[in-house]
């Protein structure tokens, strides 16, 4: 049982990819499955620092495959210049290391433009999606109408599927949303230089997972966004359209059920969220401002792929008891630990107060969350800088207290915490 799945339990941007990182140097193979360039993962090897949307963090190794699943919707605009950039960067990117679905869809620019035209119209109602189109390339695969990366193997069909597609999206955004659509001409032609340049990476990936794992071979799935954002099991309708959650793996690479082994999710030790949608734990002021960081550095609380500011809060354990159940986890990390140093006291929801009554599990899921009120323990903080610990033993008594805490909370056992920024800044537990 050989494949290892990676999700985030929190709202996305919990720090996966430096999780997938860590473990990818014992992977053969590290899979992207769910979601598409709305994700922004962030690797720090030395001195270089790589930013993923779309690429499997895991292909920082020169040993790893990278693959993208069928669940993945692929703008392939943004898939070739991360390409070219990470080869700038002096990373090997060709076909032997990186495979894409047949079976992904497409995000083309009138999905974006159809994306940006929904928001608009949604008003003060609005998702606060990342404008990638997202969610107008799921709704097109759900629809049965959608572009397939598999559709660029021939490229006169794919010209005609092309064309076919952008006249239909702008239909809808000229005569539903009054805006503008995007040139059909232009638009089609780029997508068949990107369909040239693409073609030698699309292989049927499914195939290629089972037949690794076949032969002994150890997979990574990587996850993208979180529990909290997945369109079934998330904060509903402030969610994106696809399963991030750990079933979603399965779905979005096409493997059987059984080869799951392990089931690693991803916290921050705190709680982050960009976009609109309930927060219950959310803090603001000094607080809030000493957990997000002022920008200046990379790691700082501002969206990879967008460059917002994020919503930041105490750390919510009924949301991750939640994720720990809807994932079936076997393991947890938790990282930017080290945010927390300096904090006189550090405050951990356990519980919802609704109505007079208390919630230690939410009665329908994450709906209606304004109406619960977080429940708080106060724990001791920590004075010292713990970025330079390696070992459980060298984390203040108070930040191993916050730990055990956790852990005690959700029944999960806590194997990684990150304590910085750079790949070494870790402590493995047992
Ligand atoms: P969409 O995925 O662009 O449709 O956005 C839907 C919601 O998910 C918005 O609130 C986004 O901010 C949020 N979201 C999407 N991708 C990410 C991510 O990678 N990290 C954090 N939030 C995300």
């Amino acid at each position: 049982m050989p494949l290892d799945i990676i999700v985030g339990t929190q709202w996305g941007d919990e720090g996966k990819g430096r999780i997938v990182d860590l473990l990818a140097s014992n992977a053969d193979i590290v899979a992207r499955y769910s979601g598409g360039d709305n994700a922004g993962h962030t690797v720090t090897v030395g001195d270089r620092t790589f930013k993923l949307h779309l690429i499997p963090s895991g292909l920082v190794y020169p040993h790893t495959l990278g693959v993208i699943g069928n669940g993945v919707v692929i703008n392939p605009k943004t898939l070739c210049t991360e390409m070219e950039k990470l080869r700038q960067q002096g990373l090997i990117i060709n076909p032997d290391r990186l495979a894409i679905s047949h079976s992904a869809h497409l995000i083309t620019p009138a999905h974006i433009a159809l994306d940006q035209a929904q928001e608009s119209a949604r008003g003060s109602s609005k998702i606060g999606t990342t404008l990638r189109g997202i969610g107008p390339a799921y709704t097109d695969k759900i629809a049965r109408s959608g572009l397939r990366v598999g559709e660029m193997l021939d490229s006169k069909t794919f010209t005609e599927a092309a064309l076919r597609h952008t006249h239909h999206i702008n239909h809808t955004i000229t005569n539903l949303f009054s805006a503008k659509g995007v040139d059909v001409i232009y638009t089609a032609a780029e997508l068949c230089d990107y369909a040239d340049i693409l073609r030698p990476y699309i292989k049927d990936v499914s195939l290629l997972l089972n037949q690794a794992l076949a032969d002994g071979k150890k997979i990574l799935a990587e996850g993208a966004q979180g529990t909290l954002l997945d369109i079934d099991h998330g904060t509903y309708p402030y969610v994106t359209s696809s399963n991030p959650t750990a079933a979603g793996a399965l779905v979005g690479l096409g493997l059987g059920v059984g080869c799951t082994e392990r089931v690693f999710g991803v916290t921050k030790a705190f709680q982050t969220r960009v976009g609109e949608g309930p927060f219950p734990t959310e803090a603001f002021g000094n607080i809030a401002f000493r957990l997000r960081g002022t920008g200046a550095n990379p790691w700082d609380e501002y969206g990879t792929t967008t460059g917002r500011p994020r919503r930041v809060g105490w750390l919510d354990m009924v949301l991750l008891r939640y994720a720990a159940r809807i994932n079936g986890l076997t393991d947890l990390a938790v990282t930017k630990l080290d945010i927390l140093s300096g904090f006189k006291t550090i405050m951990i929801c356990n519980a919802y107060r609704s109505g007079g009554n208390s919630y230690q599990e939410l009665p329908y899921g994450p709906v209606n969350l304004e109406d619960f009120n977080p429940v708080y323990e106060e724990l001791p903080g920590w004075e010292e800088d713990i970025r330079h610990a390696r070992h459980w033993e060298e984390l203040p008594q108070a930040a191993r207290n916050y730990i055990l805490r956790m852990e005690e909370l959700v029944s999960i056992p806590v194997r990684l915490i990150s304590v910085g920024p750079e790949r070494e800044q870790v402590v493995e537990l047992g």
